[in-house]
């Protein structure tokens, strides 16, 4: 709260300084009369969404364009870009308040997963959000492991069904069948946040990661260190025994 409001005294301070500038318009506008609350149109629309001191006058520099996110438009959300995870096993793509700026302080976030044959979305962790995910295609086969104490919860959710991951759980979902699987996961906050547990469980050190785990991890014959920068992007390929029953080749 404090870094939020400490935050909000300096973008007051710039939003009074650069509206006074000359030449300065609001979004989307072309008369300085014509919005109750000036906006400095030389700002990102993101930063200028910060700075407006309601919920109307965010809505009043965003356009009726703002506010469509089009999850299947992949010139909008080409590969590589902020919030597409894509891998050997499919694609997520995911609209939060950084790639969908409309959802600031709407308190809510959506990802659209494309989870190919035997694709697996990798053990992960929204740290400040919980997921309600729906299959609406295929079926996902989902595993949660809560908190320290907590026990593990195991669902095979198929299409039209539903089921929860809590905030901060571990999760994973895995697609056991040879065709494609899709589904829509929302969250109850604009910025849930992703940690892939692999990737950051061993960037730690190799003498971290051997301490952690009680004696030296070798994958494929590699050390942590000779295999770090081989961890599989989301969405990965997933088990040995589907992409055999499948015959996907492994890549
Ligand atoms: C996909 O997005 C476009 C806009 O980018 C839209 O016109 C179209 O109807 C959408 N749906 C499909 C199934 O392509
Ligand atoms: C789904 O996951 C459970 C628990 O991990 C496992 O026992 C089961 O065999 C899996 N089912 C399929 C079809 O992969």
């Amino acid at each position: 709260m404090h870094f939020s409001a400490s935050l909000f005294t300096a973008a007051s301070l710039l939003a009074n300084t650069v509206a006074c500038l000359p030449g300065v318009l609001p979004r989307g506008s072309s008369d300085t009369t014509s919005s109750s609350s000036p906006t400095p149109s030389n700002l990102a629309l993101f930063q200028q969404l910060v700075l407006v001191p309601s919920s109307v006058d965010r809505f009043n520099i965003l356009t009726d364009a703002d506010l469509l996110f089009s999850f299947n438009d992949s010139s909008a959300h080409p590969i590589g870009s902020p919030g597409v995870s894509t891998g050997q096993g499919g694609q997520l793509v995911r609209a939060d308040q950084s790639t969908f700026p409309a959802l600031y302080m709407q308190h809510g976030a959506m990802a659209l997963g494309f989870i190919g044959p035997c694709g697996f979305n990798t053990p992960h962790v929204h740290p400040r959000a919980n997921e309600l995910f729906l299959v609406f295609e295929g079926r996902l086969n989902t595993s949660t492991m809560l908190e320290n104490g907590g026990r593990q919860i195991h669902n095979m959710v198929n299409t039209l069904q539903m089921t929860i991951f809590p905030q901060g759980s571990v999760h994973m979902q895995f697609n056991p069948d040879c065709t494609p699987a899709m589904f829509v996961a929302s969250f109850t906050g604009s910025d849930p946040g992703l940690a892939q547990i692999a990737q950051e469980f061993f960037g730690f050190s190799e003498e971290e990661v051997n301490a952690a785990v009680g004696g030296p991890v070798m994958v494929d014959g590699a050390d942590v260190d000779g295999f770090r920068s081989k961890i599989p992007p989301n969405v990965a390929q997933g088990v040995e025994s589907c992409l055999t029953k499948c015959g996907i080749k492994k890549k």
